[in-house]
């Protein structure tokens, strides 16, 4: 059987995410195994245009990976014809322009997360998408990590039982950078170039609770600045002028209630960055990045308060590994495969703009909640 070949520009491919996980760890893995491989036997294979603001950076990256076609001019690279995919990975404050006039172009859109900074906006991608007739998916990567896997395995096996509560932990300590080099770019903690954690971690949570549990209908949520001031990249001092943590309070159908904290202003003690505890009339869970432990109900101890006696009890031991029992590749290569396979075949694909859309509507809600102190409903998007 033959090989197809499908362009794909990718846009910012010089930033963090960009390079490693979207290059690197998909497109070019999938390359280095030979393509990818198509239900009629025939395979895909990938041809990456790299795109970006620095020739230097570009011709660097193209170089060191035995690339040669990269352009730092984003309409000659969307009116090529041998382009049919477009990918952004800029940062988030560049997104939507780039976006519409991939679509403009005609081209298949995937994208990172947030798909936008404002609701208004992302919902005029996806109408802007759909009357084009082009293909739209979103990064929904902590999905198709192991942990959570393994979690979407227990929910499907009804292990749960009636699932009461989720309870999710998200977060480590991002250095200022003033004697240690931030571990994140500074953008992110600068309101006016798309930063936020609620910006950046509720439209991830958004498509886990709704994936995993079904649809969220209300918000309730606390943003905060906790460090407000950090040194950028070149050392120089700047306001923090962005939320780097988020108490939030999610109610899904069912009466389900998920609460979720989100901060990189808080020092890990969790066997994991992010972990999330689910508790169900039948079982409990907690999921993390790679692991995922479980305490059926009929193995829950029994403690009994008492405060004049220390415990004896090691709870965390109390509970058992749930094994493998597969293998997981990388979450970013194997949504590439989904979505490449989505354009070349129509194979069903969930986490379009619309989806992203209700991720950055949940990111809205969320900063309105903090600002006014309230619980908001999420309506439906119109389309
Ligand atoms: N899915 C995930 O888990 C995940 C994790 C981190 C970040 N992200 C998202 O990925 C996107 C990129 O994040 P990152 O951490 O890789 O950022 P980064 O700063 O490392 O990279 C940003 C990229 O955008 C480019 N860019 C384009 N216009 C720019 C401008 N005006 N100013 C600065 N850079 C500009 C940069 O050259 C670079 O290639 C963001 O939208 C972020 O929300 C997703």
């Amino acid at each position: 059987m033959g090989r197809t070949n499908i362009g794909i520009v990718l846009n910012g491919v010089t930033g963090r995410m960009g390079l490693r996980q979207h290059l690197l760890r998909s497109v070019l893995a999938i390359r280095q195994d030979g393509g990818l491989p198509l239900s009629d036997g025939s395979v895909l294979w990938p041809e990456p245009v790299l795109v970006g603001r620095s020739e230097a950076k570009l011709r660097d990256i193209a170089e060191r990976h035995g690339l040669t076609d990269w352009t730092t001019d984003l309409p000659a690279a969307l009116a090529r014809p041998d382009v049919q995919v477009y990918f952004d990975a800029q940062v988030t404050s560049a997104r939507v322009k780039a976006l519409q006039m991939a679509i403009d172009a005609g081209k298949h859109i995937y994208t990172e997360k947030p798909v936008a900074e404002t609701l208004e906006q992302a919902i005029d991608l996806a109408r802007l998408a759909d009357a084009a007739g082009v293909k739209h998916g979103v990064v929904q990567d902590k999905l198709y990590l192991p942990g959570l896997r393994k979690l979407a395995r227990l929910v499907r096996s009804g292990f749960f039982g009636q699932v009461l509560s989720v309870r999710g932990e998200f977060g480590y300590w991002v250095f200022e950078g003033d004697w240690q080099a931030a571990q994140r770019p500074s953008w992110n903690y600068r309101a006016a170039d798309g930063g936020g954690i609620v910006l950046d971690m509720f439209p991830h949570w958004h498509y886990v609770l709704e994936q995993l549990f079904g649809p969220v209908r209300t918000v309730t949520a606390r943003a905060a600045t906790h460090i407000e001031k950090r040194w950028d990249e070149e050392g120089a001092a700047y306001d923090a002028t962005a939320d780097d943590a988020a108490y939030g309070i999610f109610e899904l159908d069912g009466g389900i209630i998920a609460q979720i904290n989100s901060s990189w202003a808080v020092r890990v003690n969790r066997e994991e960055l992010v972990e999330f505890q689910v508790d169900g009339t039948q079982g409990s869970a907690v999921a993390g990045l790679h692991h995922c432990r479980i305490q059926p109900r009929a193995a829950t101890p029994k403690p009994v308060w008492d405060p004049d006696v220390p415990t004896t009890q090691r709870f965390r031991e109390q509970w058992q590994e749930v094994p493998d029992n597969d293998t997981f590749p990388n979450g970013f290569r194997a949504q590439w495969e989904q979505f490449l396979r989505y354009v070349a075949e129509d194979e069903p694909y969930a986490g379009d703009l619309w989806a992203g859309a209700r991720g950055v509507q949940v990111a809205e809600l969320g900063l309105r909640s903090s600002r006014e102190g309230r619980r908001l409903e999420i309506p439906e998007l119109d389309r």
